[in-house]
């Protein structure tokens, strides 16, 4: 697979799937994105995103307009299929992969001798194995003809396009020829370094890049709880800690959110429950400083009311994951807002996004009206735009994410 003259088949066109199918277009690869979601599918199809990552949207109407990526709801013959769906948790933290199952199953009938088969989706260690086991019992003729791998994805949203080509790749094949096919694949896009491995190990390697910046932001907001009791700024604390040459600690936060961070540690948790307690407990850290900030804001909510004899007004500046995005999957600040707003009267609490436009939930309010007219205000989230804003010291400030630290 030296040039780029074959199909691929991307299952899954959402912030990972569907820049990873453009730039795999861009350098001439026939690609199919698929999604069983309709309208992601036409939205591209009329060149357009229904994501926020900057520069994909100029990107997506130029490959779609030259032909070179084209989305549909089920997936046709070709030479390389990608997994690139969802892999949430269910019940009490167990990894669901019923739709790396289903996206399976649904290209496994077109699959042919030689084809690359690969899972991008973030997974349990095993699975790639597995779901070679169920093509193979479907379809027990492909057996030792069909090459098979996983290559987790690490790009930063917000970075995206820069990052899916500079990177490095960890790829693992369940033998050695499909390790080398995948390579040979990823190079036809991917400018970083491509490490080979095998299956298990390059899934392990994603779990464990998450689950490490898990546990050393469970440190910084561990620290955080510690300096509020003992009344030391944790931000100037950090900073003189980290003038050490050989330490350096992460920022506290209102909690850990997103797809990823929030999400992947319990896959080895679940799986490896006796060995796994520093792991475990990181995540139960997090959660748990999300929960301890919306004890805070209530709090202080309680004295102002006792104080001035009315309710305050109150700003909660964020309800994405992190700063900058659109992404409110797995966000503390999100799960902060629904509890500061359980049981108060809601027309006090103003809840402010400026990355998205409207919320099925809560109504947004414009960030410098909330944050001029508020008694309280709590930074959930560092946004560039807050940043920008001038303390106020007519305002009670909660900044539980660092806006103002110098
Ligand atoms: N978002 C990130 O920053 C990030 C980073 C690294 C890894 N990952 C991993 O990549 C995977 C995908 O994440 P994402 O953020 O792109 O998810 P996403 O939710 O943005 O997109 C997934 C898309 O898959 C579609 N889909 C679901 N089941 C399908 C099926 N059976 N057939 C076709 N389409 C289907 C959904 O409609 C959706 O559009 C996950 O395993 C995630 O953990 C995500």
């Amino acid at each position: 697979m030296t040039n780029t003259n074959f199909k691929a088949c991307f299952v899954g066109l959402g912030y990972i799937g569907l820049p990873t199918a453009t730039i795999a277009a861009r350098e001439g690869i026939q690609v199919l994105g698929v999604d069983i979601n309709s309208k992601v599918v036409d939205t591209i199809n009329r060149g357009e995103i229904h994501i926020i990552e900057p520069g994909l949207g100029d990107l997506v109407k130029q490959v779609v307009e030259k032909g070179q990526l084209k989305a549909a709801t089920q997936p046709e013959v070709s030479d390389v299929y990608l997994v690139v769906v969802p892999t949430p948790f269910k019940g009490d933290h167990e990894p669901d992969i019923s739709f790396v199952e289903s996206a399976t199953r649904a290209v496994l009938p077109l699959l042919k001798k030689d084809d690359l088969y690969i899972i991008e989706s973030t997974s349990p260690v095993g699975t790639t194995e597995k779901m070679a086991e169920l093509i193979f019992e479907e379809r027990p003729e492909l057996k030792g003809q069909l090459h098979i791998a996983y290559c987790p994805e690490r790009v930063l949203p917000g970075n995206v396009i820069h990052e899916l080509v500079h990177n490095d790749r960890v790829i693992g094949g369940i033998d050695d020829i499909s390790t080398q096919k995948a390579m040979e694949f990823y190079r036809t896009f991917v400018k970083g370094e491509l490490h080979a491995t095998n299956a298990r190990t390059a899934e392990m390697c994603k779990l464990t890049e998450n689950s490490s910046r898990d546990v050393q932001i469970a440190f910084a907001n561990e620290l955080s709880l510690i300096c509020d009791k003992a009344d030391i700024n944790v931000w100037e604390l950090i900073q003189l800690a980290n003038k050490h040459p050989r330490v350096n600690i992460l920022q506290p936060g209102a909690g850990v959110g997103g797809h990823c961070i929030a999400v992947d540690p319990w896959f080895i948790v679940s799986d490896f429950p006796a060995e796994s307690n520093l792991i475990g407990q990181a995540r139960k850290i997090n959660n748990y400083k999300a929960f301890w900030v919306s004890e805070k804001i209530h709090n202080t909510m309680l004295e102002f009311q006792l104080k001035h004899g009315r309710e305050p007004r109150v700003a909660l500046m964020g309800i994405a994951f992190k700063p900058d995005i659109d992404d409110l999957r797995e966000s503390p600040a999100k799960y902060i807002t629904q509890k500061v707003m359980q049981g108060t009267n809601n027309n006090s609490i103003m809840v402010v996004e400026p990355n998205v436009k409207e919320h099925n939930v809560f109504k947004l309010t414009d960030y410098k009206e909330a944050y001029e007219t508020a008694d309280i205000v709590a930074f959930l989230v560092a946004h560039k735009e807050f940043k920008a804003l001038e303390y106020r010291e007519d305002a009670k400030i909660l900044d539980f994410c660092g806006v103002f630290r110098k």
